[in-house]
């Protein structure tokens, strides 16, 4: 298993606390950047997660800014990435039970490293259920060939 993270200056606070976590549970970590606190624009770190993710270079992604909400939006324009932005286990949980989110975005102003370390691991353990949810999945991504 392979982990692509990226932050900006709003996010790179959680980035040591998650690396740290994913390096315990064995799993390779590709850190894209940014890698200090001087601003820097959130789309740039988006596409560079989003691409090792959806050309198979790594398995899922992390994308960390001030509220998770710009990485969200800028990750999900690349074709096969479903990016999710949470801020409780429940929907870190449900985002990958239900829509198999490959990308997982937190607000470094909305959590801190305990709670980003919490939906993390959430998100990490919880498998697709697959079944009903397959369907709506699919359905989801045919609407990147479709436009
Ligand atoms: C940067 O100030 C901030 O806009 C960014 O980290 C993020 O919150 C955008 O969604």
């Amino acid at each position: 298993m392979k982990i692509a993270i990226g932050c900006d200056h709003g996010g790179i606070v959680l980035k040591p606390a998650i690396v740290e976590y994913l390096n315990s549970k064995g799993v390779a970590v590709m850190d894209l950047g940014c890698y200090d606190t001087q601003s820097v624009n959130y789309p740039v770190y988006a596409l560079k997660v989003a691409k090792a993710v959806a050309n198979g270079e790594a398995d899922k992604g992390i994308l960390l800014c001030g509220t998770g909400i710009g990485m969200s939006i800028a990750a999900n324009k690349v074709h096969g990435i479903r990016a999710a932005v949470v801020s409780d286990v429940f929907c870190a949980k449900m985002c990958s039970a239900h829509n198999n989110a490959n990308v997982l975005c937190l607000g470094g102003r909305v959590v801190d490293e305990q709670k980003a370390v919490e939906l993390v691991d959430a998100w990490f353990t919880t498998p697709f259920e697959g079944g009903r949810h397959s369907e709506r999945v699919d359905m989801m991504m045919k609407i990147e060939s479709d436009e």
